[in-house]
Formats: C-alpha cells, structure tokens, sequence
C-alpha cells in the first residue's frame, strides 16, 4: 500500500464528554439513570401499543415502531460511553467505529421516516378526516415502516461507501463519546474536503430539508386545527405539539453538526448527546405523560400484569 511507511491505525481513542474524573463519576451515575429510563419506558409504550387494542390504530402504530428505533437508537453508543466513564482507555477498534457510524445513520435515517410519517398521518387526520381510512390503512402503515428501514440502510450504505476505504495513518483521537462521521473524516490522511461537501448533501441537507417538510406540515395542520377550534381541538393540538418538540430535539442538533461539518464547535459533543441520548428518552416522556389513553393503557397492562387471576382481553 502507498502508505506502509506510516502506521496504519486500528483503533481509535474516544475522548468522551469530560476529563475531569469527579465529572465523570456523576456522568457515569445520570447517563445510567437516563439510559435505563430510555430503555424501559420505550419497551413499556411497544409493550402496550402491542397488546392493547384500543390502541391498534396508525397513530399507534407508528408510534410504537418510532418507540423501537429510539431503544435502538439509545443503544448504539450509550451502554459503551456509560462503560468508559469507568475506564481509563476509552478505545474503540475501526470496526467499532465503523459500526457506530452504520447504525446511527440506519438509524438516524428510519427515524426521519417515521417521524415524517407520523406528521402525514395527522394532517390527513386532522384536514381529511373523511378520507382518513382509506389513505391511512393498514398496508399504508406496513409500507411506512418498511420504508423507513429500507431508506435507514440504503442512507447507511452510502455513508459507508466513503469512509470505508479512507486510509487513517496519524491522530486517531475522536473529540466525541462515539464514533460521528464528521469527526472520523477528519482523522484520515488524505485532503477530506469533497467528502465533507458529500456528507454535507447526503445528511445535512437532507436533515434539513426533512425539517422544513415536517414545520410546514405542522403548520398547516395547527392552521386547519385553529381554524376549526372545535371540541376536539386541544387534543390535537396537544398532540401535535408533542410530535413536533421531538422533531425539534431531533433534528436541531443534527442539522447544527451535519451543515457545518468543517467546523467543530465545542458545543457539538454536547449537541450529539441530544440525537443519541435525550430524543430517544423524550419519545416515552411526550406520549405517556401528555397522553390519556396511553396512560390509561399502561394502568391496564400494570394491572393484568399485578393481577394474573384476570385474565388477558383479545
Ligand atoms: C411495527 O411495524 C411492524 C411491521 O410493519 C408491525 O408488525 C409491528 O406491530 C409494529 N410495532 C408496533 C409496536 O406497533
């Protein structure tokens, strides 16, 4: 190979989110709770959504398979950054890192899917209520999530394709707690300008403009909803806020790291902690404390499960 006279690297060294070893202690403690938080309450909402009935609608649906990439989400990098509070080496192999990068953006990528999905099935929830069954119908919802999953690998492909053939020969140091693909392309030895203006248009621009369609549909939906203002308006718009808070802790951080690749702020490993640890969390929060019948599911789930003489309503 051209450049055997350098060391070629096989591992790289994550710098975490602090140095500070006090820091690190309480980090490690909060990342636990808020991991384990994540964790179950998204299992609770599948768990739920699955065997509830009242809630087999598409709403539901999707919410449930968002609930499952958010677990996933949440568990690509977290278990080992919580583990490397505790270490002194925070390595990771270029298999990892590779890794890393393929499922945050398979990940990433069913994410906006569904997320964009979901705002579709409220506008023709809300603005075309007539037509609501026939469009949003069972094949529609399977095709939905079935999409996102193709449109996660074929995103994550594509990342791939360029960072895996980069020859790393010098510093291997990632300022981050997991592997981010901006700051691993600034690790190789070669001039990585065009591959930073490709990953701008393959993720940033794309992030942003996924953002734009989601704001706007919003709009229109909060629109028709003021427009209306009837009986069942401060519930849709209850629930629309919540999905639209999650897309903006979603897709904020995304955008900021993702457009400006050739820049790092200091604030961007904060920022990563945001798409990777806190929207995962949020989901369960938004859905189940704002949300009466998933509430009152859950009461009902808790209660079969506490009570095993009732028996389970098919
Ligand atoms: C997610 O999608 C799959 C396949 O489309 C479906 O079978 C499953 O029930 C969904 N999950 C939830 C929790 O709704």
């Amino acid at each position: 190979m051209a450049w055997n006279n350098q060391s070629v690297t096989t591992e790289f060294i994550l710098q975490g989110l602090s140095s500070s070893w006090k820091l690190q202690i309480f980090y490690f403690l909060f990342f636990s709770i808020v991991y384990a938080a994540t964790v179950l309450g998204n299992l609770l909402i599948v768990l739920t959504i699955v065997s509830e009935p009242r809630l087999h609608s598409p709403m539901y649906f999707l919410l449930g398979n968002l609930s499952f990439t958010d677990m996933s989400l949440a568990s690509f990098a977290t278990p080992k950054m919580i583990a490397d509070f505790l270490s002194e080496h925070k390595a990771i192999s270029f298999e990892g890192c590779i890794t890393q990068i393929f499922f945050l953006h398979l990940l990433g990528g069913a994410e906006i899917v569904l997320l964009i999905s979901m705002s579709f099935d409220r506008y023709v929830a809300i603005c075309k209520p007539l037509r609501n069954l026939t469009i949003m119908n069972w094949r529609m919802c399977v095709g939905l999530v079935t999409l996102s999953w193709i449109v996660g690998i074929f995103h994550a492909m594509s990342q791939l394709a360029f960072t895996l053939n980069l020859p790393f020969c010098g510093p291997n140091e990632v300022d981050s707690f997991f592997c981010d693909l901006p700051l691993v392309i600034k690790l190789a030895c070669i001039d990585t300008y065009i591959l930073g203006v490709f990953m701008i248009l393959t993720s940033g621009m794309i992030a942003l403009v996924c953002f734009i369609l989601l704001v706007i549909s919003y709009t229109v939906i909060l629109v028709t909803v003021w427009q209306r203002s009837s009986g069942g308006s401060s519930k849709a718009l209850s629930t629309c806020s919540a999905h639209f808070t999650v897309v903006t802790f979603f897709f904020g951080p995304c955008i900021f790291i993702y457009v400006w690749p050739f820049t790092n702020f200091p604030i961007d490993k904060v920022l990563s902690v945001f798409y990777t640890i806190f929207t995962p969390l949020l989901n369960p929060v938004m859905y189940t404390l704002r949300n009466k019948d998933v509430k009152d599911s859950m009461r009902k789930l808790s209660s079969h499960v506490f009570s095993p003489s009732l028996h389970w309503s098919t």
